[in-house]
């Protein structure tokens, strides 16, 4: 049987093979230490559980509205007013079954065959390829480890032709942990006003934020730039909700009217029991949110240290989410276990046999240089992976 085109285009995520080791060594019965993952190790909180399942007891089982419920609507008009002084109606909101699922409406809403989109990189592994399904094309624009893998103004300002249409933008960032201060941010909105971008901002790590930082969504720096943004957010990392499902986008009405016709053709909406969940979440959660993040600071710190010690890897300091993102190529040449390494994906792989530990590859990000290394797991874990990990490395 012959395939749709498109599908040619789309690669198999390198972390797939990672995975797929991992899991045979797993189920042969080897210790594997698995910091691949991308999701908090967390329990979703009381309030969200409770609500989702009183829903379920109430028959909150039927179709919701396309676009979610009002009641969940007007409480993410509510936080996005309150703690981002954004300032939207509920009929700019489309809840979605995952921020994944938000971006894929935006992205086919927004684009389409001759169109490019600027994706800063190291990127989130579905960004491109979501831009490839929508027919248009994905432009790397690179965030240098020596930059805090952030974006320079002037390279996005260089990088616009009359083909770009957008950009998207993720901080914190996965894979890297960057954040961009205010005055970064100022001078990005400022190159995509005069370039007449519109900017796709993801911003679902906005809770995972260490050292007192502060968030600031793109889209509160004046109407102009509002006006060119969509915002993406979602449950799943700051509620660690990720099996729910659930994301959301803010954004002129236009554009939500047009993702909510996507979504019409597609998902419909999020399970309705998920929406009275992430209702009751936002409306009652952030104690949990809080303990969390402490949390996540005191591992990112303890992974830092560790990280330190092994001199061949470097390593900037993740501002946000709950990944460290190693340069690797100090060991490009030399031998982990069997195997002579000579890319990140060497790495990873070498990393496993040798050391059981399971780590996603830069490949996976479009930076063959790294690892990614998550730390949502416990301090245990953190320790006994950088001891193998530098037992492996020598
Ligand atoms: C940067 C980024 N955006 C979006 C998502 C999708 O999140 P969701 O679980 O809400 O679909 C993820 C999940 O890993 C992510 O890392």
């Amino acid at each position: 049987m012959r395939l749709a085109e498109r599908i040619s285009h789309l690669e198999l995520s390198p972390t797939f093979k990672i995975n797929a080791m991992a899991r045979k060594m797993k189920a042969a019965g080897l210790d594997v230490l698995d910091f691949s993952v991308g999701e908090p190790d967390f329990e979703s909180p009381r309030s969200a559980k409770e609500a989702g399942k009183s829903a379920i007891d109430r028959n909150v089982t039927r179709y919701t509205a396309n676009e979610g419920t009002l009641e969940l609507r007007q409480a993410i008009v509510d936080k996005l007013r309150t703690e981002n002084a954004l300032t939207y109606e509920t009929d700019q909101i489309l809840v979605s079954p995952g921020a994944k699922a938000s971006l894929y409406c935006a992205v086919m809403a927004l684009f389409g065959p001759g169109d490019e989109v600027l994706v800063p990189r190291p990127y989130w592994v579905s960004y491109p390829e979501q831009i490839r399904l929508a027919g248009a094309t994905p432009v790397f624009l690179n965030a240098p480890q020596a930059r805090g893998f952030k974006i320079a103004p002037a390279d996005l300002d260089v990088a616009c032709n009359p083909k770009v249409k957008g950009l998207i933008l993720n901080y914190p960032n996965n894979p890297t942990g960057a954040c961009y201060a205010l005055h970064e941010l100022k001078a990005l909105a400022d190159v995509i006003v005069k370039r007449k971008l519109v900017v796709i901002a993801d911003e679902i790590y906005e809770k995972l934020l260490y050292d007192n930082r502060e968030f600031t969504s793109i889209a509160s720096l004046g109407p102009e730039i509002a006006s060119r943004t969509v915002v993406i957010n979602g449950m799943s990392k700051a509620f660690a909700m990720t099996g729910w499902r659930l994301g959301y986008a803010a954004a002129p009405k236009p554009i939500i009217e047009a993702m909510g016709k996507v979504q019409s053709h597609t998902t419909s909406h999020p399970a309705s029991m998920t929406q009275v969940a992430s209702h009751a979440a936002l409306r009652n959660a952030y104690d949990d949110v809080e303990r969390m993040v402490a949390e996540f600071g005191r591992r990112r710190d303890a992974m830092m240290a560790g990280l330190a010690k092994l001199t061949r890897l470097t390593c900037v300091r993740p501002d946000g989410a709950f990944y460290v993102f190693p340069n690797v190529s100090g060991l490009f040449g030399r031998k982990i276990g069997y195997r002579t390494v000579m890319c990140g994906q060497d790495v990873s792989e070498g990393l496993l046999e040798a050391a059981r530990v399971a780590v996603a590859p830069g490949e996976a990000f479009g930076s063959p240089q790294h690892i990614r290394i998550s730390f949502s797991c416990d301090m245990q874990q953190i320790e006994d992976g950088l001891r193998r990990i530098g037992e492996a490395i020598g």
